[in-house]
């Protein structure tokens, strides 16, 4: 059997175990596995697109951050944006040249690893007879079918331990900290960092906040001799009524959300005089070495991967259903988002300890 890999979307810790994981798995049943570079673009790259796995190439990867095959997160096979000689762009839909690509190649199947934007990506080449197989990646945690994506623990541990550090400062200065993380529309990292880190006030995208309640929230604290305090927002968290706020719109792709957290800090120091200041951890938490717990998903993620491949079983999603790794469908796995539940057990915690989630 011959099996293509690929790492498409967002970097996420982790991916380079999964990577081992199948490369050492395939090869000890004796079958070979070609990466593709940066997402699908390297089936249209001649072999410098691809990379031939074996033992010596994913030897040491496994606490390497980033991915070894590279990855893009813009310009999908279906709607390529090219950019003509007079600025002129025109979306171009390259994927019959790459599933050539693919047979040319005698490829038996590919496995994916990648978000939702990957798993979509992946099902519209399932239709069109590439045999996939997905492993949910994304340090967001916003994919459906699964307990936990790969990516999110390592990035949630770094949040963790950033938003730790900022009580010191917050305290020393009389400050209110704001730090503004990443996750997308879900709210899992900031809730779940937010919790671990003990910050005094969270806002996610799930419930829309209140200024006057977040603010109300943060005076309370001032008048009861706490006159500081560390507030958590994620990405897509926004006020009521409003829309969320955003860095920049490109063409054939999703807003890349952000900003958010220094219009919240600039509020709180205009309606409570507290002094603030606001930081973004952006890209950090995507970078270094996956937690144990993601090298271990990404090593049984990346092993049922090959195990269903050697079975035949294409067209189908990893699946975490603890204790056992199992699979779903394309279908059942896109059919399904995963937000924050409004009876979350970590937003019932977060209220009960009088963590102010800015909503009435
Ligand atoms: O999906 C992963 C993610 O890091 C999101 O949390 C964030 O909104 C987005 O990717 C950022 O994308 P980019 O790398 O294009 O800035």
């Amino acid at each position: 059997m011959h099996l293509l890999i690929n790492t498409g979307g967002g970097d996420a810790p982790g991916l380079n175990a999964v990577i081992r994981a199948v490369t050492l798995s395939a090869i000890r049943r004796g079958f070979r596995v070609t990466g593709i570079r940066r997402g699908y673009s390297g089936l249209l790259e001649g072999e410098s697109g691809l990379l031939r796995l074996n033992r010596d190439i994913v030897r040491g990867i496994i606490d390497r951050g980033g991915t070894i095959l590279g990855t893009v997160n813009r310009g999908q096979p279906f709607e390529y944006p090219v950019h003509g000689a007079d600025g002129a762009v025109t979306v171009t839909d390259l994927s019959d040249r790459m599933m050539d690509a693919f047979r040319a190649l005698g490829a038996d199947g590919l496995i994916a690893l990648g978000g939702d934007g990957s798993l979509r990506i992946a099902a519209r080449f399932r239709e069109k007879g590439m045999p996939v197989i997905v492993v949910p990646k994304t340090i967001d945690n916003d994919l459906g079918g699964t307990e936990a994506t790969f990516g999110f623990d390592s990035a949630m541990s770094f949040a963790t331990d950033a938003i730790t550090r900022l009580h010191s400062t917050a305290e020393a200065h009389g400050r209110v900290m704001v730090v503004e993380l990443m996750g997308r529309y879900a709210g899992w990292l900031a809730l779940h960092a937010g919790l671990a880190g003990a910050a005094h006030a969270i806002l996610i995208p799930e419930l829309d906040f209140d200024w006057d309640v977040l603010c109300a929230a943060l005076v309370h604290r001032r008048d009861t001799g706490r006159p500081f305090a560390v507030v958590v927002v994620a990405e897509g968290a926004k006020p009521g009524g409003a829309a969320r706020v955003v860095v920049r719109q490109e063409t054939s792709k999703e807003p890349t959300l952000g900003g958010i957290g220094a219009l919240v800090a600039e509020r709180i120091a205009e309606r409570t005089g507290f002094e603030t200041r606001s930081l973004v951890l952006g890209h950090l938490q995507r970078g270094g070495p996956p937690t144990p717990t993601d090298r271990l998903l990404s090593l049984r993620y990346g092993a049922e991967a090959v195990r269903l491949a050697a079975a035949g079983q294409w067209g189908r999603m990893v699946s975490w259903q603890p204790p056992r790794m199992t699979s779903i469908t394309l279908d059942e796995a896109l059919a399904k988002t995963h937000a924050v539940p409004a009876d979350d057990d970590a937003i019932a915690t977060a209220r009960d300890f009088g963590v102010c989630l800015g909503d009435a």
